[in-house]
């Protein structure tokens, strides 16, 4: 082969690779199988349980800062009965007891059943539990896994669901997830859509607690609030933020410190999972800006080497439904975030998928010029899950050009898994609800932010240490050709 055919084959293998590298997909396919309505109340997807006051939409939440305890949430309609669980390691004995308590709220002519909530602790790790709650006949049992003690190379599944709502589509996402295998829920805000409803109807958050119960009653799901949980109506004179949500769903702040229950952490297998609160202040010398600080100083990537953060409002978002909401927060937090080299951002909120690059704009400032993100290997993956199914349909209107930071769109519903192999990769994908099935559309190789820029890593991965680690790396190299 002459020096011209030797370059211009250099040449075209080049531009097919920085195709390839660069430039974004905006998926044509878009889907909406169901109408977005939701699901009649009289539907079984709602069922209330048989019997007198017996416990419904149950559903759990890592209850530590290190998953050695869960809190066990149920409501009773009639009366408060008992907050009691009882609980062990063998089906049907119940050997332990927890003791919780109840709550219950209004909202203007709205009056909550009574809502349980109990922390069990001092649990084993990587243990199956079974518990039981409620009295008599109308008792009901359930059972959890309990994740692995905190380790680097402690593999785990988590899910990923935002803007879940309660229509068919919603209940589509929620079946398509319960078929992955994962492990634990990580929920990007905007629950129920009660507020769609005429004085934010309550009895559709006592509905979607009982659309969810096939799932969160059986693995955590960590919560994260969206604006659809505000629940702010001054007119009604309910003016008290976040009311239903935070009566319904307990988050374990205290155990890291936290002073609110919507912004807080928990670390999980071999991951540290920072939640945010976009509808909380968030400037610096906020709360949340302090409590932030000092939680991502606490990261230790040598025990959880995978830093995820949940938000609601996604920092990176090139679809017109709700552009720019997050630049406020991206203003605040976007360095730290560089800097700590978070793995992953998923936000919820726009009602469409999206995967960015590693991006940053940290180097924007009014006067430096530099307006552009740029790509940057300390940065975040930034990827928006909005796409549940809620009532409010899909976002369908991306703009014309897709920016450089965005990798992969698609306005269809759908969830994503993440599932962590070790401390040096992790698997990803986004799955579409595609004609009631489950289709992995989107799916690439996460490297470890921490691990991949480590010298150490770098000479471990020389020593094929890790467990799993060569045989991993070529199977999954093979399959899936996007590497970040
Ligand atoms: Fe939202």
């Amino acid at each position: 082969m002459g020096l011209c055919s030797s370059l211009l084959l250099l040449y075209m293998v080049l531009v097919c690779f920085v195709n390839d590298v660069l430039s974004g997909r905006t998926s044509s396919f878009t889907r909406s199988e169901w109408p977005s309505t939701d699901i009649p109340l009289d539907n079984e997807a709602f069922v209330v349980p048989d019997g007198y006051n017996a416990p419904q939409q149950v559903h759990i939440t890592q209850g530590d800062y290190d998953g050695k305890a869960v809190i066990i949430s149920w409501v009773t309609e009639s009366e408060p009965g008992t907050s009691e669980v009882w609980y062990g390691a063998v089906e049907h004995e119940f050997e332990h007891k927890a003791e919780g308590k109840n709550t219950n709220y209004t909202f203007y002519n709205y009056k909550s059943g009574y809502i349980h909530h109990c922390l069990v602790d001092g649990l084993e790790y990587n243990t199956k539990y079974y518990y039981r709650i409620g009295t008599g006949a109308t008792a009901r049992e359930f059972w959890f896994q309990t994740p692995p003690e905190i380790d680097p190379d402690a593999p785990y599944i988590f899910g990923i669901i935002g803007d879940l709502g309660q229509t068919f589509n919603s209940l589509s996402t929620l079946e398509h997830y319960m078929q992955t295998g994962g492990q634990t829920v990580l929920f990007v805000g905007d629950l129920s859509y009660a507020d769609r409803y005429e004085y934010n109807d309550g009895v559709r958050w006592d509905s979607w607690g009982r659309l969810i119960e096939k799932s969160a009653a059986y693995q955590p799901w960590i919560w994260t609030a969206g604006n659809h949980d505000i629940d702010f109506r001054p007119d009604l004179g309910e003016v008290s933020t976040f009311k239903p949500y935070m009566h319904r769903f307990a988050t374990p702040y205290v155990a890291s410190q936290s002073s609110s229950p919507l912004w807080y952490a928990v670390r999980r297998a071999s991951a540290h999972i920072i939640v945010l609160s976009s509808y909380s202040p968030f400037v610096k010398y906020t709360p949340q800006w302090f409590w932030l600080r000092g939680e991502l100083k606490q990261v230790n990537r040598e025990k959880t080497p995978w830093l995820i953060v949940l938000m609601h409002v996604p920092m990176y978002n090139s679809n017109e439904a709700h552009y720019m909401e997050g630049e406020a927060m991206r203003a605040v937090f976007e360095s730290w975030f560089v800097h700590y080299k978070v793995d992953i951002v998923f936000a919820g909120h726009v009602h469409a998928y999206e995967r960015s690059y590693r991006v940053s704009n940290i180097n924007y400032n009014i006067t430096s010029g530099n307006r552009y993100p740029v790509p940057d290997k300390s940065a975040p993956v930034y990827i928006t899950v909005g796409d549940g199914g809620n009532q409010e349909g899909l976002a369908e209107r991306f703009s014309k050009l897709q920016p450089d930071y965005s990798a992969y769109r698609e306005a269809s519903y759908g969830h994503s898994t993440l599932e962590l192999k070790n401390r040096t990769h992790a698997l990803y994908h986004w799955n579409r609800n595609d004609d009631g099935k489950h289709v992995p559309t989107d799916h690439i190789i996460f490297h470890n932010q921490y691990w991949a820029s480590n010298r150490r890593r770098r000479s471990l991965k020389k020593h094929r240490k890790f467990p799993g680690h060569a045989s991993l790396i070529a199977k999954y190299e093979e399959l899936f050709p996007v590497l970040v």
